[in-house]
């Protein structure tokens, strides 16, 4: 159990990745809140992780809010006494805007993705050093390393500032015990608010995978588990690619 005894906030854990990352955190031994705006897929992760005899709650938190931020970190640290890892992996695609030149678009994205981040690691960060460190895993994407055609560039640039603001975080708060690193996931299963398979952009992009398939949620949850565990211990400010070999050409 690499994560028995700790306290886990995963955003966007109601689906997707996040949900895979809050069912492996508990198969671990972290008590995992899932945060997110999906209420009714939030409660059957968590019913999925007591059926396994673990431990989970539900925080509605809509992660561009600060005000629902300061409350959902607060019910956390009531509930479970303390925060020891938080993973900042709600976010909404690029590829799902019809207008890719819209600044209401930009906006969102940018709110959603990023703003969202910073927010995420300026609530957290004060509960984790109340108890002498923690672990912050941030999940940007391939998209933050190079362009892509058919999206909004918004979610490039979203995906970029989460990798930046990653090391930002992570010199800052190193002397705090705070580890914060990024995991970058290439060609996934279609996030809901992206374009679904058979779009000619997404299949333009799958033939351009190395390893000629999609990943699994699971192997990008099995990245942000080692970053999010003491086997970590001396890596901070790193990017994680888990793409099939996308991004190495
Ligand atoms: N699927 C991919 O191909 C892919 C590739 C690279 C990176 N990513 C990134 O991985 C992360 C997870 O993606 P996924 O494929 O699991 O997506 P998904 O659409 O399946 O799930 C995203 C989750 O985030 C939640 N969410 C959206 N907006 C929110 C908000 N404002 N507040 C709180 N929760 C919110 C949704 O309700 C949902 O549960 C995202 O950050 C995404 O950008 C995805």
């Amino acid at each position: 159990m690499r994560l028995a005894g700790k306290v886990a906030l995963i955003t966007g854990g109601a689906h997707g990745m996040g949900a895979e990352e809050a069912r492996l955190f508990a198969r671990e031994g972290a008590k995992v809140a899932i945060a997110d705006i999906r209420e009714e897929d939030a409660r059957k992760v968590e019913a999925q992780i007591a059926e396994i005899g673990g431990e989970a709650m539900v925080v509605l938190l809509d992660v561009s809010q600060e005000d629902q931020w300061e409350r959902s970190v607060s019910a956390v640290v009531e509930r479970f006494g303390k925060l020891d890892i938080l993973v900042n992996n709600a976010g909404i695609s690029g590829s799902g805007e019809s207008d890719h030149q819209s600044t209401e678009a930009w906006d969102r994205l940018m709110d959603i993705n990023a703003k969202s981040v910073f927010l995420g690691m300026k609530h957290a960060i004060p509960e984790m050093k109340k108890t002498g460190g923690g672990a912050i895993v941030n999940i940007s994407s391939i998209s933050g390393f190079v362009g892509q055609e058919g999206i909004h560039p918004g979610y490039n640039a979203s995906k970029g500032a989460v990798r930046l603001i990653t090391k930002s975080a992570a010199v800052q708060h190193a002397k705090s015990g705070i580890r914060v690193n990024s995991v970058h996931p290439g060609m996934m299963p279609p996030m809901l608010t992206s374009f679904q398979r058979g779009d000619p952009n997404r299949e333009a992009m799958m033939a351009g995978v190395p390893m000629g398939r999609e990943g699994q949620p699971i192997e990008v949850a099995n990245a942000v588990l080692f970053l999010a565990s003491d086997e970590a211990s001396y890596i901070t400010g790193t990017e994680l690619i888990v793409d099939g070999g996308f991004t190495a050409k």
